[in-house]
């Protein structure tokens, strides 16, 4: 088979770990015999720089009409201080947006090899956790009214929270859904005792329950959310929550699993192409040092093969090579600890040698 995959590089590690995956891919490719055709458009801070704004037109029509994109990361510290609508962010939020992506799929799980990692307690650690964070990707604060105005007391700054019953119904579906192929607990998190965008959330949650007798779902305030994933993470299954808390979430989620750079994402629409990217930022103090972990990208793209292609052994099989890989203890800098650190295109060829076993 064939398949076209976008891929934006954006900025810092982005192009590195980008080109990490590819090269996984390819493996992949010369495996089971299939052809990626890949293809770059800019985004972020490259675009700002080559072309003025962060999302070039040019760049959403590629993404549309590939059958799947792959994402690095945008922004860095020069382009901070440009307005909010041409940060590098913004394209991100655009491409999101422009693809249809309310679906944001970001798996987290504790790897036996890197145990050592986790700063949790031991014995939080032993009882390990595999939580499955579905985060509403294209409503909420995110996407409200923002602006500067005159307040009671001068300038002022305002965003604006709103979920509409369709926006909500459509990612909690979902989310029940998930959690039906999985272990069939599914926590919603919201701030119910404060927003009403949360009791609405909340109520429609209720509602679908009565839909899904097979799955426990429950509600938890996401400040107890936060103290929850630290205290016994084991006894999440799948959370379904709203951009902005899914997004300060799975940051935490991340570090429990011992490095952010471990932790891929699929954004979907519902439709077949999607978006597939770390959940990691673009690091720009380590970019061009070598010491990016790639293993969050190369997952995503093991997601995007399960997702977008249904090619479940071929995801399965990057997946198996980075147990293996880490099961031999191979590390970069993020999860080295002591250890020896590989550099991003030595965890790279590992991973590919693993492949090819
Ligand atoms: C993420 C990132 C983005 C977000 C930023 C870069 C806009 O933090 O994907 O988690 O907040 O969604
Ligand atoms: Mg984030």
């Amino acid at each position: 088979m064939r398949y076209t995959i976008g891929l934006l590089k954006g900025d810092g590690i982005g192009p590195e770990i980008v080109d990490s995956a590819v090269r996984v891919l390819k493996a992949v490719g010369k495996k089971y015999g299939h052809e990626f055709i890949f293809t770059p458009y800019l985004i972020g801070g490259a675009a700002i720089d080559e072309c003025g704004m962060p999302l070039p037109e040019e760049t959403v029509k590629g993404c549309l009409a590939s059958d799947s994109v792959l994402l690095g990361a945008v922004g860095g510290p020069k382009w901070d201080g440009l307005p909010g609508n041409l940060r590098p962010e913004k394209a991100l939020l655009g491409i999101r947006e422009a693809m249809g992506l309310f679906i944001n799929l970001r798996p987290a799980k504790l790897y036996p090899a890197l145990k050592a990692e986790c700063p949790l307690r031991e014995d939080i650690v032993a009882q390990g956790f595999d939580i499955m964070i579905v985060r509403e990707l294209t409503g909420g604060i995110y996407f409200g009214e923002r602006g500067y105005r005159n307040g009671k007391y001068g300038e002022e700054a305002y965003d604006t929270e709103s979920y509409s019953r369709m926006e909500i119904e459509r990612i909690v579906r979902v989310a029940f859904e998930t959690a039906r192929k999985r272990r069939k607990k599914l926590t919603s998190i919201d701030k119910a005792n404060v927003l009403e965008t949360s009791r609405l959330w909340r109520k429609i949650v209720h509602e679908i329950a009565a839909e899904y007798p097979d799955v426990e779902a429950s509600d938890m305030l996401v400040d107890n959310a936060a103290m929850q994933l630290v205290r016994n993470p084991a006894q999440f299954d799948v959370i379904v929550t709203s951009n902005m808390f899914g997004d300060i979430l799975s940051d935490e989620a991340s570090q429990i699993t011992g490095s952010i750079g471990m932790l891929p994402s699929a954004s979907l629409s519902g439709g077949s192409c999607g978006l597939y990217e770390p959940i990691h930022g673009s690091a720009p103090d380590i970019a061009g040092t070598g010491k990016a972990n790639p293993i969050a990208t190369i997952l995503s793209a093991a997601m995007m093969l399960l997702y977008a292609f249904s090619l479940n052994k071929e995801s399965e099989s990057i997946v198996n090579a980075v147990d293996k890989v880490l099961e031999a203890g191979l590390r970069t800098a993020d999860i080295a600890r002591g250890k020896v650190a590989l550099s991003t295109d030595e965890m790279t060829d590992a991973i590919i040698r693993e492949l090819s076993v």
